[in-house]
């Protein structure tokens, strides 16, 4: 008995500290204290401080947030920055027409005069970041309920606001980490004149599209290329032809020699949300419920749109974003269930537990404030359950369903009209406006009405009657299972989704317009649904997530307390994180094992003439018919992409790989199928994040696309003929 508690004790304390050596995605200005040791001991040739210093220029300096939802770094002293091409994705699509079709055809400037402005697109660099926790939870106690705690927070933070040193084009904001227990500080630099210089056709910057999505081994092109423009002080500026390009601080050097299997690598981006200190049976409802509810209400309305763009091409290219966007965490969801039950993500959170329960009761200090905390939030979670299904339900069809997003805008505009009166109304008008035919240009009736038959199905069959509004269920009721007639009911009556008719009703008499726009079917419709939605389900779900967020921000600072082997890192909320780990390959499955490179000839084994995801152009067929790589080869082969323990999520798309020296060698876009539940449990034996490899990158620029005048504003290296 006491061999078995000396193995197993062993054995968890491998399960805790040395096999998450990869595990982590760290706060820069912490490298050094909790990083720097080990980052070099897998291989980095470079301090901490190179990647983070405020002093001097370090390669934070050359990362920014693209527009707030991936990352991108600088890779010339001419403000060049290079992302992914799923997320330049909207400005390309934004710019294509059925004549200029860059989504498949591609896009390159010839030169700067070329480079296409995109209103709303920005970029943000990091400045300096400063631990405030202190400040921000002045006068904060353990008895405050949560909203108290809130408005102490705020009113500190507000106060904290106006002491922050920065200059008067910069800003600044403060977000919590460790589920509230800690607060950081972020002085950022916001550019938004970012005009789009390069895209590679899809059939490269998305080869193997849906198919090959999260998955291993892959070919993908995935990137594009944008440039930032500032104004003649070198101080950002709202768009202007005027604009020169801008000269960064830091741009990242490039290598030509690749990685090989061992070397180090890190992933320096904004990774978006992970939530990976939850509860075994937070993680269980992942699993069981919601993810399967999403998948299966997303499979209907992605089976809805594929048809309609297959057949139609202007479809296709209103609804590619849309599309991909929704394709992606379907996918993503069905991967994640697989990679929980694969590796017993719930059995492995089990036995921590159970450890962690074991060290509390032991001390009667801990016991006293942190003995019950497993089970509350267990039973906390089991009241959630329904609460949360429902709420899955109502975001996935209710928000899917586009009319009602239509109802949304006008709403507010109409509310002001109501409460603030016409010249308020006539002040947000522009804006309305534009939103509205931005809106309508990615929107196509018949979709949309098809999409209400068969989601509105889902929504009245599946669900829980008394989460729906009655009156609601008697009407759906009543067509006796046609929901294609429900459909044309609302469609063929309710104007929301005849563009021409709301934004000329906009101008002609807006008191009208108002009076019929409160009268209309879909907004009658969609009124009862979310009336019932908030009394029935928003409600209780706040309350109950108040609890939780409490709760878990106590189990954070137990973990911490209690499991002092184990080194901490916050989850990802968007803000600058570094993640580090070596060129591995994978064991996916019994007898299935995967090798870290991927190559052209990949490319070309896939190769499917005409077909939708696998189709090849014929001039990269040419190339690689001629081997001809130019300097971009290796060993008469052309890497394309690799694989790596880096712990990356949502958001660290677009993010540089960088070498043990800092050089850049590839591009994030991914992880493998097998573990994309690294959000919510991270599993060192199938995790990897996907990277496109420079040189294909280089490669497709320069001899694919001839844009030689782009290649030759970076700085290309060889670290290893050092
Ligand atoms: N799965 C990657 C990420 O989460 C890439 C998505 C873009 N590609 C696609 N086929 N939808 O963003
Ligand atoms: N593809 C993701 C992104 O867009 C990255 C990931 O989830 O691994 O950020």
């Amino acid at each position: 008995m006491k061999k078995i508690k000396i193995l197993f004790t062993a054995i968890l304390i491998v399960l805790f500290t040395a096999a998450r050596a990869d595990e982590g995605m760290w706060l820069p200005l912490l490298l050094e204290k909790l990083n720097e040791k080990q980052m070099k001991s897998l291989g980095m040739k470079i301090s901490a401080s190179d990647i983070y210093n405020i002093n001097k220029g370090s390669l934070k300096d050359a990362i920014v947030s693209f527009g707030g939802f991936c990352t991108g770094e600088v890779i010339s002293s001419q403000g060049l920055v290079l992302t992914n091409h799923h997320c330049g994705f909207d400005a390309i699509q934004n710019h294509s027409t059925l004549e200029h079709n860059y989504i498949r055809d591609g896009f390159w400037s010839r030169n700067n005069g070329e480079e296409l402005p995109n209103a709303g697109l920005f970029v943000t660099f990091i400045v300096r970041i400063e631990d405030v926790s202190t400040q921000a939870l002045a006068g904060v106690s353990s008895s405050m309920s949560e909203s108290e705690r809130q408005s102490q927070i705020d009113k500190n933070l507000n106060q904290l606001k106006t002491t922050v040193k920065k200059e008067s084009y910069q800003d600044s904001f403060v977000r919590g980490f460790f589920e509230g227990n800690q607060y950081y500080l972020f002085v950022t630099e916001t550019y938004k004149d970012v005009r789009l210089v390069g895209a590679p056709p899809s059939a490269i910057g998305n080869f193997g599209k849906d198919t090959d999505n999260w998955s291993w081994p892959r070919h993908t092109g995935d990137f594009s290329m944008f440039r930032i423009y500032c104004g003649k002080d070198g101080k950002p500026a709202d768009y202007s032809p005027d604009n020169v390009p801008f000269t960064p601080k830091k741009s990242l050097s490039i290598s030509l020699d690749g990685v090989k299997e061992g070397d180090f690598t890190m992933v320096f981006g904004f990774p978006g949300r992970t939530t990976e200190y939850l509860p075994s049976p937070a993680v269980d409802q992942i699993m069981r419920v919601n993810d399967p509810a999403k998948i299966s209400i997303r499979d209907k309305a992605l089976g809805v749109i594929d048809g309609f763009m297959r057949k139609d091409e202007q479809i296709k290219i209103q609804y590619a974003a849309k599309y991909a966007g929704i394709q992606n965490a379907f996918k993503k969801w069905q991967g994640e269930v697989l990679g929980l039950n694969r590796t017993d993500g719930v059995g492995k959170k089990k036995t921590y537990e159970t450890e962690f329960q074991k060290r509390v009761d032991a001390d009667p200090k801990w016991k006293a404030v942190y003995g019950s905390l497993l089970s509350d939030l267990s039973a906390l979670y089991k009241e959630f359950e329904p609460y949360a299904l429902h709420r899955d339900y109502f975001n996935e069809i209710v928000g899917r369903i586009e009319i009602f997003g239509v109802y949304t805008q006008l709403n507010k505009l109409a509310t002001i009209r109501e409460k603030n009166g016409p010249e308020a109304f006539q002040k947000a008008l522009p804006a309305a406006k534009g939103a509205l035919s931005d809106f309508y240009k990615e929107y196509s009736p018949v979709v949309d009405r098809k999409l209400f038959e068969v989601l509105m199905k889902k929504f009245v069959e599946d669900q829980d009657p008394k989460f729906l509004d009655a009156g609601f269920l008697a009407k759906a009721k009543s067509y006796n299972g046609d929901y294609a007639k429900f459909a044309a009911e609302i469609y063929d009556s309710s104007a929301l989704d005849e563009s021409a008719r709301i934004l000329t009703g906009l101008d002609k008499d807006a008191d009208l317009f108002i009076q019929l726009f409160r009268v209309d079917p879909a907004v009658k419709l969609y009124t009862q649904l979310a009336g019932a939605f908030n009394s029935t389900v928003v409600k209780k779900l706040n309350e109950l997530q108040s609890k939780i967020n409490q709760l878990q921000r106590t189990y954070m600072q137990a973990q911490m307390d209690v499991m002092k082997e184990r080194k901490f890192y916050p989850d990802a909320n968007s803000t600058l994180r570094v993640a580090y780990g070596n060129v591995k390959g994978y064991k996916a499955r019994d007898a299935v094992e995967y090798t870290y490179y991927t190559y052209l000839d990949g490319v070309m084994e896939k190769y499917k003439p005409g077909d939708y995801e696998f189709d090849v152009p014929e001039k990269l067929r040419t190339l690689y018919a001629n081997k001809d790589y130019g300097q971009y080869g290796a060993a008469g082969k052309m890497p394309v992409c690799f694989i790596a323990a880096n712990h990356t999520t949502g958001g660290n798309s677009g993010s540089p790989a960088l070498d043990a020296y800092g050089n850049l060698v590839g591009l994030n876009f991914d992880r493998v199928w097998e573990g994309t539940m690294s959000d919510i449990n991270y599993d060192p034996s199938i995790c990897r994040n996907i990277m496109v490899d420079i040189r294909y990158v280089l490669f497709i620029i320069d001899k694919y696309a001839g844009a030689t005048r782009l290649v030759k504003e970076m700085k290309l290296v060889h670290p290893r003929k050092k």
